[in-house]
This record gives C-alpha cells, structure tokens and sequence, in this order.
C-alpha cells in the first residue's frame, strides 16, 4: 500500500478497542530494558515507532521476545554500551527519551534517525540533559540528530524546563535516575505524565506535584513483572472523528487510556457539540475505560496555547473535522505542529485545498471556515506524516468525490491496521 482511494461513505460504525497506546509503549519498553528482571508487556503496540524501540533495547542488551501473552523484555539492571548507531528510525519520542535514559548510563552512544528526524529540534533535550551534567554533541552544537552522547557524571540539580513537552520533562527524568543526588523539575505546564505514573512501577522513588517533579538520583528499577498498555486515545481520536461526521455515525472504544493529558479532544469534541460519553473504570497506573460517541450537528470551536498540550497530535483530525462543520474554527498557540513529524500547519492547509475546503495558516496555527456540508474531494499529500494520511481519510465521510491519499503507508508509523480498521467500520 502506498495510495489509497477511499470512496465517499455515510456510515461508520465502529465498536472494539484500538492498538496500544504509542507514548506508555516507548515508556514501557525503555523502562524494562533499563530495570532488573522480566516483564511482560501486554497490548503494547506494534508500530514502526514502538518496533524502533524494541531494536533499541535489544541493542542496549536486554532480551526481546514475543509470545502469547506479548513483549517480554528481559533486563539487566543496567544497559550495555551498544556496538552500533541507534536507530530511532521516525520516532521522536523514543530518541528524546533514549538521550536522557543514556546520558548518566556511562556508555558512548550514537543516536541517529531518518532525514524527518534528523531534522526536528533537539536541543530542547539536550540543553536540560547537559544542565545534569550530560555530554553531548550533536549536529549545530547538539540542535540536531545524530548525537553521540560521551560517558558522563550526571548531578542532580534544579531545572526550569524551556517548553511545555513531556518527551523533554521525560528525558530530564530518566536521565536523574543515574544523577548524583535529587533533581527537581519546576514551573511545569501540565503535559502527559506516563513517565511519572510508570515510574513507581519500577520501584522508583518520584514525587508528582503541582508544576513541579522531584526525583531521587542513583535509583535502581526493577520489574513490576507484568503490565498492561491500554488503548491510545490519538489512535482512538480518528475513529471517533469519522463517526462524529458520518451521516450514521456511532464509535464505542473500550480498554481505552483516559489519562487526563491526553483526552483534550474529547473536551473539543464536545465544544463542537458533539455527544460523547466517557466512564472510567480502571485509574491505575493509567485510567482506562469506554467511550462512546454518536454523530450529531458539529459547529466550530477557538482553543489556545492552555489548551493545546492536552491534544496536540489530534490537531491534524480535529481539523479535518472543522473543514466539515458549520462556523470557524481558530487555533493557536499551536506552532509545536511546525515541528513535527512534518510542518502540519502547512500540511494541513495543502490537505484542506486539496479537497476544496479553507483553511488559513497561521505561524502558531491556523483559522478554517467550515463548509458546514459536504466537500468535493480530491487528493492528499500525507508528507510521510501517519496523523496527515489518517486525518484525510475521514474527510471521505463529508467527500462528494473520491479522496485520494498519496503516501497513506506513512499510517504504519503508529496504527498499521488504520485503513482496515476504517474500511471494515464503513462497511459495518
Ligand atoms: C509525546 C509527547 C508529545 C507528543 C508526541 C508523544 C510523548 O510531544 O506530540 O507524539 O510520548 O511524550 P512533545 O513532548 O514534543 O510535546
């Protein structure tokens, strides 16, 4: 697959549960390579980001296995010197993460990605992992991948961290763990906290407050034996839009993760007017529970840079969502999407003209005037970029014409089932 054509459709319908929540598998995995003794890891995602990860451990020395019950990882207590370049292949979240796992982990690594990748800023990690002690090049002084991180003394310390992102507050965290002394994270603005809640799991002494995480430094993990990955709210978000726009639309989602840093677009989607039902039934670590949602009227919405953290890999769906409601939609506050897997403001108003809708780029995001019905189709660029080729599919609900979309294998990054998943609840 690398096109797909998705003809116009007026019923969705969708009940199950979704892969893996992405962000608790990367966490997971690196926590259990780096902790002492064997866990299974059930639901975990397998993606092209989360397999990365799992040649990472491997190459860190941990054992790697799948059976039955799903990923078992085998660790050491300590990770070993790797005889090779890391490859985080498209995955962000797992180089920023492996830069503070390794900093203090006395070996000479080298991390490196693909050409997108390589090209996303890095030294927002790298500046708060050298403030530890960390040291660490990288292309122009450590702004950009590859970087080789040299055996280093890591000393706890105190650290305002420059922007609200959680890949950077985790980096700054598990670098701690091999600091001397405690490290305390302050004036933070809230953002996914899987890395704090996860940690304990592991034995770990970590103290969540508001705006602020302490962490004692020269900790040891050790397995929790066994853990549960619920469903990924991003994931569960496309589905959730088709259904909200189909003209016979229903999507009931259990197992799935409710984690409060990460449920901002159900609150959009209800800003939008659409009837959506939350009930949690597990809270730890993670709250997970069942959402369901019914198509109804969708009007547009204004959210800003406090709401933006809470959903900002669900802006690319939530805007092709707004392309088909009734009223403007504006955010911002957003330029985060500038620096992503692609530029998604400029993606997204490529992805809007493509299909005869409008949307207004903005530097830190963007304004769309919703058709409030149908639009004629046409095709998408997804620009590599799985949440472009994802979020164009479900404009094929509110598409007179066919929707073409050039490059929808970049849906593996993250949800390698998406298009059969998609076609199955359209024809359900
Ligand atoms: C992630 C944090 C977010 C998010 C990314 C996953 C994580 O990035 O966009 O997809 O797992 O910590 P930032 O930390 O850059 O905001």
């Amino acid at each position: 697959m690398s096109d797909v054509s998705l003809h116009p459709r007026r019923r969705f319908h969708f009940a199950g549960t979704v892969p893996g929540d992405k962000s608790i598998t990367h966490r997971a995995y690196l926590l259990a390579a780096r902790a002492a003794g064997e866990t299974r890891i059930e639901g975990a995602l397998r993606s092209r980001d989360t397999d990365a990860t799992l040649g990472v451990c491997a190459a860190l020395g941990a054992g790697v296995e799948e059976d039955q019950g799903g990923i078992v990882i085998r660790g050491q207590g300590r990770l070993r010197e790797p005889m090779a370049p890391l490859d985080c292949m498209n995955a962000g979240t797992l180089m920023r993460l492996a830069a503070g796992l390794l900093s203090g982990a006395g070996a000479l690594c080298v991390l490196t990605g693909d050409e997108s990748l390589n090209a996303r800023p890095m030294g927002r990690v790298v500046a708060p992992l050298r403030a530890l002690g960390a040291r660490i090049e990288g292309r122009e002084d450590g702004r950009f991948a590859p970087l080789v991180l040299l055996p280093s003394k890591l000393r706890g310390a105190r650290l305002s961290l420059p922007l609200p992102s959680a890949q950077v507050k985790s980096a700054a965290l598990l670098a701690a763990l091999d600091a001397e002394g405690e490290t305390v994270l302050t004036d933070l603005v809230p953002t996914r906290d899987h890395t704090e809640r996860l940690l304990p799991h592991f034995g770990a002494r970590i103290a969540a407050g508001e705006g602020e995480v302490r962490i004692a430094g020269g900790q040891e993990l050790r397995s929790p034996g066994h853990l549960k990955v619920p469903g990924d709210a991003s994931h569960a978000a496309f589905l959730l839009a088709a259904a909200a726009l189909a003209q016979e639309g229903y999507a009931e989602i259990s197992g799935l993760g409710l984690n409060p840093g990460r449920i901002g677009f159900f609150a959009a989607l209800r800003e939008m007017g659409v009837e959506i039902e939350l009930e949690v039934q597990e809270e730890l670590p993670e709250p997970v529970g069942t959402v369901r949602l019914r198509a109804g009227r969708l009007g547009g919405l204004r959210l800003g840079p406090q709401e933006t953290p809470a959903l900002i890999d669900e802006l690319p769906v939530l805007a092709a969502l707004a392309l088909c409601a009734e009223g403007r939609t504006e955010v911002r506050g957003a330029a985060e999407l500038r620096i992503k897997e692609t530029d998604r403001i400029k993606a997204l108003a490529a992805m809007a003209a493509a299909v005869g809708g409008q949307l207004q780029e903005l530097p830190d995001g963007f304004v769309i005037e919703g058709s409030g019905g149908r639009l004629p189709g046409g095709r998408v660029e997804s620009f590599g970029d799985h949440r472009i080729a994802m979020a164009a599919a479900i404009l094929s609900l509110r598409a007179e014409q066919p929707v073409e979309i050039l490059g929808a294998e970049a849906a593996a990054v993250s949800f390698p089932e998406f298009f059969e998943v998609f076609a199955a609840a359209c024809a359900g």
